[in-house]
């Protein structure tokens, strides 16, 4: 009589015994990378962040409206997140950074702290407001760049007759990564200010620096960069040729102790891309978020067209390709994204 015998499948047989032994590892706290390996090591960059941008007029609406259910006392600062689409729940617009629009109405201060996490405001809409930093009040223009430094003590307030809106990008996806996070309040709401307005762009960005000043200084002692001061540089850019292909007649904003980047985890730039300006396509390793400060125009991002215009943001995610279109006037366009931090540490690459 014949005797049946069992077919065993071979593929099926090593697979439970792969995942024997799995089982039997993870009691000691041990994955096998081989199972994980390609998901790690990708040949290349891969994001969950996706191509977004913000209308300016809607987002005023919104922010207008939190206006009345929450005192900036309250809120501590009154921000709304502009949170990726592709990554909500993490407060965040790239993995690096965090982006946000924040509102003081008239007759309201944000009270001082300070915090690890680095700051950079870009002034959307309003007039009257300031922000104070390191003991120096600044005045708030639509288009001025204002930093705060790691650890630099800082408030805002408006005494002035309108709401005032600005972007805020923080570098705390950094911080948060590296589980590096500090910060403080004060006892008093607002600094002691002991520096006139525009003090540090006139002590430090005049091409001659405080006999004294530090040889070594990784963050720029700048504290607002005007837009009245960055604008003409722009059009004697653009009347020279000084036309980049694919970034437009553009500045970065520099520490003027070293030349290097504002700060060691963010850099930003300012751009006019001439009227009939079709850019030629770019993608670098650094998601960029764009500020829209003048005229109108098309980003195609991803393939996607973004139509753009005054005080509007969008996100480019990184090594995603992007192209800037614009018509029949100039327009100028903020940006700022993580590159310091990226170069810094040897990362960083571009391509077109
Ligand atoms: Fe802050």
């Amino acid at each position: 009589m014949a005797v049946a015998t069992a077919q065993v499948d071979p593929k099926h047989n090593i697979q439970n015994a792969r995942q024997a032994y799995y089982d039997k590892i993870s009691e000691y706290h041990l994955t096998p990378l081989w199972e994980v390996l390609k998901y790690l090591v990708t040949p290349e960059p891969k994001t969950q962040m996706v191509p977004a941008l913000w209308k300016f007029p809607q987002v005023e609406k919104l922010m207008l409206e939190a206006g009345e259910v929450i005192t900036a006392e309250e809120a501590e600062r009154r921000v709304l997140v502009l949170e990726n689409p592709g990554d909500p729940g993490k407060s965040r617009i790239t993995n690096a950074l965090f982006a946000g629009i924040q509102l003081i109405m008239p007759g309201e201060i944000a009270d001082v702290h300070r915090h690890v996490a680095s700051a950079i405001r870009f002034v959307l809409k309003g007039k009257g407001a300031y922000t104070a930093v390191e003991g120096e009040k600044s005045q708030m223009e639509h288009g001025d760049f204002i930093i705060t430094a790691n650890w630099a003590p800082h408030d805002h307030g408006n005494p002035g007759k309108e709401p005032v809106m600005w972007l805020d990008v923080l570098d705390m996806p950094t911080i948060n990564h590296f589980q590096t996070s500090f910060g403080e309040h004060f006892d008093q709401k607002m600094q002691n200010v002991n520096h006139e307005d525009g003090d540090s762009f006139d002590r430090y960005a005049s091409g001659v620096l405080p006999d004294g000043a530090p040889a070594h200084l990784n963050r720029s002692p700048v504290i607002n960069y005007p837009y009245a001061k960055m604008r003409p540089i722009l059009e004697r850019l653009k009347k020279t040729g000084d036309v980049d292909k694919r970034h437009g007649a553009r500045v970065r904003y520099a520490n003027p102790i070293n030349g290097g980047p504002v700060l060691p985890t963010m850099g930003a730039n300012l751009s006019l891309l001439p009227k009939g300006f079709k850019g030629e396509p770019y993608r670098s390793t650094d998601g960029t978020v764009f500020a829209v400060a003048e005229g109108k125009g098309t980003t195609i991002i991803d393939g996607k067209p973004f139509d753009w215009d005054v005080n509007d943001v969008f996100v480019a995610p990184p090594w995603k390709h992007y192209h800037h279109i614009v018509g029949s006037e100039d327009a100028v366009l903020f940006s700022i994204s993580d590159r310091p931090a990226q170069e810094a540490l040897g990362i960083w690459r571009e391509g077109n």
